[in-house]
Order: structure tokens, then sequence, then C-alpha cells
């Protein structure tokens, strides 16, 4: 099939690397010139395993290609995916501005006779589909054409593997027509297919991220009960999780969640419950003990070193997560400006995130970035793990402890084994464990 996908950002560009790779032929579109010359070069904007290599061998078998023009794009295509950034206001509702924008450009290029399916594949509020087909209708009442709602669950560092073999496919239809030709287009994937109602598809999105992220803060709440009372929080995450009905994963106790999706899906649900009528108070309480990890964190920083004022400190990442280079609200880079507005001198480590910690000047210059695990803790007086990379569980620790001033090492994510670490000879603090 012939298809469109306007906004080259996460969502986008491994979308249509992934859909291409499947057999379809992908046009995708761009308004910003800058990344669409860097794509047609080969250049991939975003560090994501695996997409590099998908991007270069469908361009060279002429199933992708980039351009800055809706026109082009919806003009070849039968389904036109919307995959622009819908980013949240000061009061945590979502700014719609870009998905409104796109809706009047493809009003604005529908052909008559030219019967098109406009899929909104970026996380949008419930009842942003209704928006979006009232507004193609009303800047083009001849145009032929259905809105559906398709959210994509992929995320950052494994993005390749979850779009080619999702848990689900969502397709949120009320047009017969429109579900079949999505069908078509996702059978390949042979995964499981969902079909709802429109405002259903965009509810299951922001519940999804919120449950996910709700699950986080339950076992975070629990890694506190467990501090207090020297239970360890890895134990009871296994425990618990061996029971289907909850499951083991996102039950990792640690520094929080971060990155451009639960922090803003959570504040958006909130948004829309709010908006509704309906408020989601529970999902306040998620966020509340959300940003309590790292006070929790702070203070037993603070407890072993006393005063941070002029105390060197290791930061080992600096990335939301491990394996993706993007550092957008991770919680790494908030600790590093609060241990630094305490007087703490920091060195930091990340194997993919100080250039774009850099170019967004998201630490301040202070922050000295260096280029291996074993040269920031030279001298150090504490070792802060912010972000669960593997290379950092691959260190030679003996160079590590002769390297640093004090061997005082704060596990962020519970990624070192606290047995072999105080047998090293570290002092070693972990989040609820002993
Ligand atoms: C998330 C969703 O998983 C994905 O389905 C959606 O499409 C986008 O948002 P992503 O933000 O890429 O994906 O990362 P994810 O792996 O879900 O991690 C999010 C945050 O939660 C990270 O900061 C991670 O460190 C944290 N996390 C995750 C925990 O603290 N504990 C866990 O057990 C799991």
């Amino acid at each position: 099939m012939e298809l469109c996908i306007i906004g080259s950002g996460y969502v986008g560009l491994v979308s249509g690397a992934c859909f291409a790779e499947i057999g379809h032929t992908v046009v995708c579109v761009d308004n910003d010139q800058r990344k669409v010359d860097m794509l047609q070069r080969g250049e991939i904007p975003i560090y994501e395993p695996g997409l590099e290599d998908l991007v270069h061998r469908n361009v060279a078998a002429k199933r992708l290609r980039f351009t800055n023009s809706i026109a082009d794009g919806v003009d070849h295509s039968q389904v036109v995916f919307i995959a622009v950034p819908t980013p949240p206001q000061a009061d945590g509702s979502v700014d719609l501005t870009y998905i409104e924008r796109v809706a009047r450009e493809i009003a604005g290029v529908l052909k008559p006779g030219q019967y098109r399916v406009v899929v909104d594949k970026s996380t949008v509020p419930v009842k942003t589909g209704e928006k979006v087909d009232a507004t193609i209708r009303r800047y083009n009442p001849a145009a032929e054409f259905d809105v559906v709602s398709n959210p994509e669950f992929l995320r950052e560092g494994c993005a390749v593997p979850d779009l080619m073999s999702p848990d689900r496919i969502v397709i949120g239809s009320a047009s017969q027509k429109a579900t079949d030709l999505m069908k078509r287009l996702y059978e390949p994937f042979q995964s499981p297919i969902l079909v709802t109602d429109v405002n259903s598809a965009e509810l299951i999105k922001h519940a999804a991220n919120s449950f996910l992220s709700l699950k986080i803060s339950y076992i975070n709440a629990v890694s506190a009960i467990c501090e207090a009372s020297g239970a360890d929080v890895e134990m009871v995450a296994d425990g618990i999780g061996t029971d289907k009905r909850i499951g083991r994963n996102f039950l990792n106790a640690g520094l929080g969640y971060g990155g451009s999706c639960f922090p803003k899906d959570v504040k958006a649900f909130i948004a829309i419950a709010e908006e509704l009528g309906t408020p989601f108070h529970l999902l306040k309480e998620v966020e509340r003990i959300n940003s309590h990890q790292l006070d929790r964190y702070l203070k037993k920083v603070r407890e072993a070193l006393w005063v941070l004022r002029d105390k060197r400190i290791a930061v080992w990442g600096l990335t939301f997560k491990p394996d993706t280079d993007d550092v957008r609200n991770s919680v790494a880079i908030d600790l590093i400006n609060r241990l630094v507005a305490e007087g703490a001198i920091v060195t930091a480590y990340d194997p993919k995130g100080m250039e774009k910690a850099v170019e967004y000047k998201l630490i301040p210059p202070s922050v000295k970035l260096v280029s291996s695990p074993l040269e920031a803790v030279e001298g150090a007086e504490a070792l802060l793990l912010a972000t669960e990379w593997k290379e950092f569980a691959r260190q030679d620790f003996a160079a590590v402890k002769a390297s640093m001033h004090t061997p005082l090492v704060f596990d962020g994510r519970n990624h070192f084994n606290p047995k072999t670490m105080r047998e090293m000879g570290f002092v070693y603090y972990g989040v609820g464990r002993p």
C-alpha cells in the first residue's frame, strides 16, 4: 500500500521505516527542511537501535522517501498518518496546535474523488478525532475521507522491535471501509488487532501510559516502606510480579519515571478527566510519589555526605532510560541540576546523551562531561547512578574504587549487586533494599 506519514519524529520516522520494511511504499513528510535534508542524505536525527539500517535499506529499495510537501505525500497515499508532536501546555493539558494545522493542510490538498484514510498516531486527548474530522470537513466540504485513531505504543530504545511485533494494534474507526484498509495495512505484522470506536482508541493510549506510570509509582511507594522496615523491594517486586494478574514488568523501583511520554501523558489524562468533570485524583498521587523519589534519594546522599557544597560527585547516566540519546524530562538531568544548585562539583558520563544535554542546555556549564565512566569517578566522594546502561555494570570496579576519593555508591536504579559491591569495599545504597 502507499502511505504518507506527516511528522518525522520518533513515532513518525520509526513507523515509516517499519511500514516500508514490511513492503509498503512510504513518504515521510516533515516541515523542518533541515531534518528532511539530513534524512535525504541518509543521516538519522535520532539514535534508535536498528533504525539507521532500516532507513538505508528501504530508501535504497525505493520504498521510503522524505519530503517537506504534504501535497506530495497526500497525493500519493491511500492512508495519511498524522504523527506530529502534541506537547504539554503550562496547565498540563495537550497543545493540539500542530494537529489542527496538519488537519487544515490535509483539507487544503485533498482532491475531489480521492478517498483518504486520515490516521491519528500522535497521542491525543479523547474526542480529538471528532475535531480533526470536523476541521477537514469545514475547510474542504467535498473531501472524501475517514478519520481513524491508531495510537502508537513503541518505547524509545526498542522502538523498532516494538513496532515490528506489537502486543496489539488498536484501530479506532467508525467506517468499515477505513477499518478494512487499516487491517490490510497491518496484516503483515501478524499481531492481534483490536477494533474500537475512535474515542475508545484515543483513551486507550492515555489510560495505558497512566497505568504503567501508576505501576512504577506503586513500587516506588513500596520501596519507601521497604527502606523503613528493612525489607528488599526487589524481592517484593518478584513476589508480587510472579502473580500473572500483576506481572513483573514496570515494577522496577528507582528514581522514578521520566521521558517524553509518561510525565506528559499522566498530566494530560488528569487534565482530560478534569475537563470532562470526572477528576482522577489517583493520578495526582502517582505524580507526587514520582517526584518524591528524587527527594528521598537526595536525602540519602545528604545524610551520607552531610554538606554537598564543594563535594566532588560523579553521575553515571543522563538519558531518561538506557539505549536512547533522549535526555528530555530525564530524572538524571533533574538530579544533576539539584546537585549543582546545592554547590556540588559534578562530573558526568553517558554513552549517548551528552551531546543532546549540551545542545539543549539542560545542564549547567559547570558540569564536566567526560568520555568514560572511569574518568567520571576520578577523585569523587560519591558515585550516583542515574540511568541503568548495561556498560555501567561491566566496569572494572576495583579500578573505580581505586580512583574514587571515598567509595560511596548511590545506585538510583538498583543496577548493581549490593552484596558484590559491599564485598569490594564500597559503601552501597540502593533504592528500597538493604
Ligand atoms: C513509554 C511507554 O512504555 C510506551 O508504550 C509509549 O508508547 C511511550 O511511553 P518510553 O517513554 O520510551 O515508553 O519508555 P519506558 O521504557 O516505558 O520508560 C519510561 C520511564 O519509566 C523511564 O524513565 C524508565 O526509567 C521508567 N521506569 C520504567 C521505571 O522507573 N521503572 C520501571 O519498572 C519501568
